[in-house]
């Protein structure tokens, strides 16, 4: 049987005092996903709640999804599983590799198997699941990142969090939120949940030839929502690409409003949202939600990365 799991906790809502906000009167509040949990800790939670739920209804046991090296998806699946007792099965992109993430998966006691890289590409062909199936059949599917329509419905539930929390900051209302799209999972709930109300910015940490575009307007198709969010490139040359100047905002950022970032997700839509308010985008008075999606785990193995980046 699958176990019962509970909501993700409630996030705090935080001011975020930086100077080149204050000089354009832009006043922003984070959304702080990366204080909900020590281990299951950003989106992650609210992307899993309803693969999870439909894992319980399908009475299955535990869950197998995919994800590579770094993936903060795998990690949050992985403690989730040691947590809430239910067993778990990681397909990872490339060859066995030692990094701080995959030393943590294997500590949570998920199985891993390696794909290579051929293998992992194959992950949307018809048939990729069947083989899987056949041998762990009491494991439930989950796509890669927790995505897909389950995983977006699971994230309405930032809109009243976020509510819950504005009369606490003096805002009467808010205008827009500011968020990290890797697959544009996250920002697609967000749009569901606004209903067309307020609009939805996506930073993307991947190059437009990731389909972030296709996915989210898959998600939404059958809403009628497509006309309330904007896509910004912010993935500075590729996913995990990473150069001085997005470093020195991060550092920057860190050392005058205290708030953690990691350069793939966080750090980028920062950036963004830096260049956006500086080119003169929003009016003074704009008040912004920016979703903080975790993701700090994966600074960890950032080190020896960013030397292969730089
Ligand atoms: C830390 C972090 N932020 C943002 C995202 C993007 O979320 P989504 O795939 O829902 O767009 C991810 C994962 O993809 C992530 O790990």
């Amino acid at each position: 049987m699958f176990p019962l799991i509970p909501t993700p906790p409630s996030a705090p809502l935080e001011r975020l005092h930086l100077p080149w906000l204050k000089h354009a009167g832009i006043e922003v509040a984070v959304l702080r996903l990366d204080l909900i949990d020590p281990l299951i800790s950003g989106n992650k939670w609210f992307k899993l709640t309803h693969h999870l739920a439909a894992a319980a209804e399908a009475g299955a046991e535990g869950v197998i999804s995919l994800g590579g090296a770094h993936s903060n998806h795998l990690h949050a699946l992985a403690a989730a599983g040691k947590r809430f007792a239910f067993p778990t099965v990681g397909l990872l992109r490339g060859h066995a590799l030692d990094t701080p993430t995959v030393n943590d998966l294997m500590a949570f006691g998920m199985q891993l198997h390696w794909l290579g890289y051929a293998g992992y590409r194959e992950r949307h062909a018809p048939g990729f699941w069947l083989p899987w199936q056949e041998r762990y059949p009491h494991l439930h599917p989950v796509a890669e990142g927790g995505g897909g329509l389950s995983g977006a419905l699971g994230c309405g539930v930032l809109l009243t969090q976020v509510q819950d929390q504005l009369s606490q900051l003096g805002w009467p209302d808010y205008h827009a939120w500011w968020l990290a799209a890797g697959t544009g999972t996250t920002l697609a709930g967000l749009v569901l949940a606004e209903k067309g109300t307020r609009p939805v910015y996506g930073a993307m940490a991947v190059p437009k030839d990731h389909g972030v575009a296709e996915n989210v307007a898959a998600i939404l198709a059958p809403s009628g929502l497509q006309q309330r969010y904007h896509l910004i490139n912010a993935s500075r040359g590729g996913f995990a690409k990473i150069d001085q100047h997005l470093l020195d905002l991060i550092a920057t950022s860190e050392a005058e409003s205290g708030l953690p970032l990691e350069p793939l997700y966080t750090g980028k839509a920062l950036l963004a949202l830096h260049d956006h308010v500086a080119a003169g985008l929003f009016p003074s008075g704009t008040r912004l939600v920016f979703v903080h999606t975790g993701g700090l785990q994966g600074r960890r193995g950032m080190e020896t990365r960013r030397h292969s980046v730089l």
